[in-house]
């Protein structure tokens, strides 16, 4: 079992007393609660100097690498300035130049931002807005995506897990299943919809790739019934699949898209939906109505200007053209590994957005210990190979959040040829032990006991 220093037990207590001790028993059951003193690109240091790589970035937020100096510099730069932030009552030089950025980068009908503080909150505000600029109520969404865990964004998911014991939610909404053309078709025919909002390359669902020509015809779809076409980038932004948004690599011009996540380079919360004048001009029609959506912390300084600092590390440091070149690498060798288990169903991605997909063991002697383990939890597995990955080979990784047979893969974008290495080294190792080994089935046994015992 992990041992932690003293004074770090200390702080765990009056976690646990103070916020959730859910979170810390969660930790510990994982054996994953270690203390981090210093990170820095990919690279955690802890308490006891243990090097973890990181390959998750904070669910896609370190696309920069974690404390890139040029960030913390402008930070300091704008703590120094000591200029007008959060004052409410002037006109964000910084906002602004933020938002021209953005919309030069977007491009098609995004040609105006609106900031906020999180992903869910953007989510929120392409409710409002598509209700708004449209008059109708009704939003599509496809099945199983991830929106954000506030009351509007959880009226966009399918998933139970999420949503029970909050309700009720918005309502007038309904889902369709991802990819499926057909089900929009009918959905948009049958009546009036304000929108359809989804990830280009859903997350947390297990890094699924729309069919090739989906999002192009559900745009045309979308354009021919007055609905507007939203799409979620808060994971898929910022170059993390190559290109400045996912939506680039499919031709599409949304509506309206929300970003958030990386947007800041992890110091700072920001968040921004981008759309057409169209509809920021529904919402702010008149002078009566010039700040009838808004939020105490959008514009801030330190997340404009922290935003400002982390296009231009993207850019100049070429981190699309190397989050493309490296995720094709990764792809490569890891199906070239993992190609002959059992257990692995597919290796897919794009950019460094990745995933490795296990499926039930066709093999009787795997196939009894996965069973009895997915009865307890059906994380269980994907849960052990992320223990073993972090415990053995200092990985920091997780399971896609809907899906729990899937593990993801998003590194920062400035992870190096050798990191990559490391990675493809220890899940093979993992892999392999699952396939051969007792004692990856019964750490498992041993996780699924102290599960027990602490619920
Ligand atoms: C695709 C997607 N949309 C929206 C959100 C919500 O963002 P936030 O947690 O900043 O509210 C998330 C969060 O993980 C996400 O992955």
């Amino acid at each position: 079992m992990l041992k932690k220093a003293p004074a770090e037990n200390v702080v765990d207590e009056i976690y646990e007393r103070r916020v959730n001790p859910q979170w810390v028993r969660l930790l510990d059951v994982l054996q994953m609660n270690v203390t981090y003193l210093q990170c820095s690109g990919t690279e955690l240091v802890t308490s006891d100097s243990r090097r973890i790589l990181d390959f998750i970035s904070g669910y896609c937020v370190h696309n920069i690498g974690h404390n890139h100096p040029r960030l913390i510099a402008a930070l300091k730069e704008e703590l120094d300035r000591a200029g007008p932030a959060m004052l409410q009552s002037h006109v964000s030089d910084l906002a602004g130049e933020l938002a021209e950025r953005l919309c030069a980068r977007a491009g098609g009908r995004l040609t105006k931002a609106f900031f906020a503080s999180s992903g869910s909150e953007g989510i929120e505000t392409v409710i409002k807005f598509a209700r708004a600029h449209t008059g109708r109520s009704g939003l599509l969404y496809a099945a199983d995506g991830f929106h954000g865990l506030t009351c509007g964004a959880l009226s966009l998911m399918s998933n139970e897990f999420w949503k029970g014991g909050f309700g009720p939610f918005l309502p007038d909404t309904e889902a369709v299943p991802f990819g499926d053309i057909e089900a929009l078709e009918r959905k948009l025919a049958a009546r009036p919809i304000a929108a359809f909002i989804l990830e280009p390359i859903q997350g947390e669902a297990g890094i699924r790739l729309p069919p090739p020509d989906y999002l192009a015809r559900a745009q045309a779809l979308c354009r021919s019934h007055g609905t507007l076409l939203v799409l979620d980038e808060v994971q898929t932004g910022f170059y993390r699949t190559g290109p400045f948004l996912a939506a680039h690599h499919f031709g599409v011009e949304p509506d309206m898209i929300v970003l958030a996540k990386a947007i800041s380079g992890g110091l700072i919360p920001c968040s921004a939906v981008l759309m057409s004048d169209a509809i920021c001009n529904s919402v702010y029609s008149s002078l009566k109505r010039a700040f009838v959506h808004t939020t105490t912390f959008s514009e801030n300084s330190l997340a404009m200007r922290a935003g400002l600092a982390t296009l231009d590390i993207l850019e100049d440091e070429n981190l699309g053209a190397r989050a493309t070149a490296m995720g094709e690498r990764l792809r490569l060798r890891l199906s070239e590994r993992l190609g002959k288990y059992d257990m692995v169903a597919d290796v897919r991605g794009l950019g460094l957005l990745n995933a490795i997909e296990f499926k039930t063991p066709s093999s009787y002697l795997l196939r009894i210990p996965f069973e009895a383990f997915g009865k307890i939890h059906p994380g269980m597995f994907g849960q052990v190979l992320v223990m073993r990955l972090f415990k053995d080979h200092g990985i920091l990784s997780q399971i896609c959040g809907n899906n729990f047979m899937t593990l993801k893969i998003a590194p920062p974008l400035v992870v190096t040829d050798e990191q990559i290495d490391a990675y493809i080294a220890a899940v093979e190792k993992v892999v392999d032990l699952v396939h051969t080994s007792t004692t990856f089935w019964s750490e498992a046994l041993g996780i699924a006991r102290r599960v027990l015992a602490t619920v």
